[in-house]
């Protein structure tokens, strides 16, 4: 049977970058979509309808009236896509966007359509970083938005930062992923950790790792999408709650464990998936008040002494603190997890595969991803990645690709073992 061709609806608004949405589009019809474009009046002044027209072989629609033959203009328009794909967006459509405002074609389509909305924004610097447009960003994406976002660059009005709009091909594969997304993890339930855990020896002191929670937040949002019912334990980070995942906060390896426990046992998720970095020991106590030098904290040994506050040395002195061991959440859900298809990773900075799948049998996982947290490049903090998928039969290279589209990797071998 031959499958339906899909459409995308491109959004152009008015920004020097409106020629780039040219390419885009010409990308998408490349990948046999059928593109439609519908403009701002300001976007029309960039780049003209004609030659939307024309490229899209598609009418282009600008004005927000119909005429009396045509059903109502922003409802059909609306109906028709996959995926409405506004490239460039400006600072002004996506702050009306934000407030639900519908003063012209594009803006009225975007508040009356179902299609899942992408925006790749496009503007100047400062207008990118002013708290308006970001809080605009923040509602957009807690509704489910996918925005791209912009590169750091020269931009048109000579100012160089973030404002320049993302690659063309960042904006087609993006939006080719949206529309090939399938719904194979609905009616499923899946456990993700991410990010770091703290733990503190005193109010303002604490050992962690440097994890974004990137990884895990990707997974986790790319799950929802696929329509699983993701619960998310994560350790501090700065990154907002992904859309329609529940998110739990937690700051120690103990509170994680005692969250991950209790989702297990009151949800039985499908899958479990452990990409925090769980910091494995804690100091055997925590002061109430700032550990000062040398009084609450002595050095132990003599390689100097420390004078008093300051702790100027003649040599370096060696203090002491003692640590306990946290449990081990990935090791102790292992252990009961039934039909729950569990993955661990394994950060590691030597001998990635014979210690990741070491990992593999201590922990009594299904699946470990072993990386490399040596490399810069990859690993914590860092956009990209590089997977050994280990498991009884054997190891799979990722080779280095985007987190976001690990995830996607990921997830595929998950569907594969839960469905
Ligand atoms: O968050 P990002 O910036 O995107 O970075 C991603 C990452 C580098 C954090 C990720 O790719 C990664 O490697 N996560 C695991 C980090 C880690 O703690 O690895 P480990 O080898 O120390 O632990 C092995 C496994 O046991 C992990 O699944 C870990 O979550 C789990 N663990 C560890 C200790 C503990 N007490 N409880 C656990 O569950």
């Amino acid at each position: 049977m031959e499958s339906k061709q899909k459409t995308v609806l491109l959004g152009v608004t008015g920004c020097i970058a409106a020629y780039k949405a040219c390419e885009v589009l010409r990308l998408l019809q490349k990948a046999d979509v059928n593109v439609k474009v519908v403009m701002t009046p300001s976007g029309a002044e960039f780049v003209t309808p004609t030659t939307f027209r024309a490229l899209s072989q598609n009418e282009v629609a600008v004005e927000a009236i119909a005429d009396a033959n045509t059903p109502i203009h922003h409802i059909s328009l609306a109906q028709e896509p996959d995926v409405f794909l506004i490239a460039p967006a400006t600072a002004n459509t996506i702050n009306k966007l934000a407030a639900g405002i519908a003063d012209n074609l594009l803006t009225t389509t975007a508040l009356a359509t179902e299609a899942p909305i992408i925006i790749a924004p496009a503007m100047n610097v400062h207008m990118w970083r002013d708290p308006s447009t970001q809080a605009a960003l923040e509602v957009l994406r807690s509704r489910g938005i996918e925005i791209i976002a912009p590169e750091v660059g020269y931009l048109a009005c000579g100012d160089i930062g973030e404002g320049k709009l993302a690659t063309v091909e960042d904006i087609a594969e993006r939006t080719l992923v949206e529309l090939n997304r399938c719904r194979d993890l609905e009616g499923k339930t899946m456990l993700i950790t991410a990010g770091p855990t703290r733990e503190y020896l005193d109010p303002v002191r604490f050992i962690s790792s440097p994890s974004s929670g990137l990884t895990g937040y990707l997974i986790a949002g790319e799950a929802a999408r696929r329509g699983a019912d993701v619960y998310l334990v994560s350790g501090p980070c700065e990154l907002p709650d992904p859309f329609d995942v529940n998110t739990i906060r937690i700051t120690s390896a103990e509170e994680m464990f005692a969250a991950c426990n209790q989702i297990f046992d009151e949800k039985h998720p499908n899958a479990a998936i452990f990409s925090a970095a769980v910091a494995d020991f804690r100091p055997a106590t925590i002061a109430e008040q700032k550990l000062k030098k040398g009084t609450d904290l002595p050095a132990t040994a003599a390689q100097g002494e420390p004078s008093g506050e300051t702790g100027a040395t003649s040599q370096a002195a060696v203090y002491s603190l003692d640590l306990i061991a946290n449990p081990d959440i990935l090791y102790s859900i292992s252990q009961r997890k039934g039909d729950c298809f569990v993955v661990g990773f394994a950060a590691e900075s030597e001998n990635i595969i014979e210690n990741g799948m070491a990992k593999l049998h201590a922990k009594g996982a299904d699946m470990i991803i072993a990386n490399d947290v040596s490399n810069p490049e990859i690993g914590f903090a860092t956009e990209d990645n590089r997977w050994q998928l280990l498991s009884e039969s054997g190891a799979e290279d990722t080779g280095t690709q985007s987190k976001r589209a690990l995830a996607g990797v990921l997830l595929d071998k998950v569907a594969s073992r839960i469905n």
